[in-house]
């Protein structure tokens, strides 16, 4: 009984030791937390990560005085990663939306983007309406995966990358891929016996996300975001991935 409760004890002590020690809150740091197969918003370019979003963390952590730490983990894992505090913020090409918005709070947008399918050249799916009944890839979690769960009769398969997605449709193993249109035309340029279907299937913004309540961090991202809209950094930063990743 006493060992137990020695134990038990014991064990209570060192998860609290740990908790501090993987706490992101630290006083020099600031923790992003993204998911690096999304060009060009986070990729990795040999063992160093690039992006839209890297670049925009960066000025916010100089903003804030701090410097930058970046954790890749799965992109449904994210949300919870904010909540929990083992990320100070979720840069990730993520799209702002109701659901997401009662577990974690969003900056101002910083990009409009919408779904797209992608297909096989040739395919006969030629609207989102040919999509009922087929074989839809996405990546899990993402809003292109609550769309093919919506449509009717599909069956969908949800790796944890959208590269995985990518090269099923590649191999035939499914007839599209619902993915945002920036890294679609990348796909693209990449895989050249693949299309995007000219109609998107909705229109998105994307936004950092805090945790609820931390209205400090997120004054400082909204600043940051403005004034990179304001003096053109940010279209410029859009541009730059651009011509590097297409050319
Ligand atoms: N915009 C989509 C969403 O928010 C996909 C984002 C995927 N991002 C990533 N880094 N893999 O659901």
């Amino acid at each position: 009984m006493k060992t137990t409760r020695i134990l038990v004890a014991t064990i209570l002590v060192a998860a609290l030791v740990f908790s501090f020690a993987g706490c992101s809150t630290s006083s020099t740091k600031l923790v992003m937390g993204t998911e690096s197969g999304f060009a060009p918003f986070e990729y990795m370019d040999g063992s160093t990560m690039k992006g839209i979003d890297v670049d925009l963390a960066n000025a916010i952590a100089t903003e804030a005085g701090k410097t930058l730490s970046i954790e890749d983990m799965p992109f449904d894992s994210l949300l919870a990663a904010v909540e929990g505090g083992k990320i100070d913020f979720a840069a990730a090409g993520m799209t702002v939306n109701d659901e997401r918005k009662l577990s974690v709070d969003f900056s101002d947008p910083y990009f409009d983007a919408s779904q797209v399918v992608m297909v096989k050249k040739g395919s006969s799916i030629a609207t989102a309406d040919d999509l009922k009944n087929k074989k839809i890839a996405v990546q899990q979690g993402t809003t292109g995966d609550t769309l093919a769960t919506a449509v009717s009769g599909a069956t969908v398969d949800r790796p944890t990358k959208f590269a995985d997605a990518v090269l099923e449709l590649e191999q035939g193993k499914v007839d599209a891929v619902i993915i945002d249109s920036f890294p679609a035309q990348i796909y693209a340029a990449q895989y050249t016996d693949l299309q995007i279907l000219a109609q998107p299937l909705d229109t998105e913004q994307y936004a950092i996300a805090v945790k609820k309540g931390n209205t400090a961090l997120l004054a400082t991202i909204n600043k940051v975001i403005a004034k990179m809209k304001a003096d053109g950094s940010l279209d410029a930063l859009v541009k730059k991935y651009q011509d590097t990743l297409l050319g």
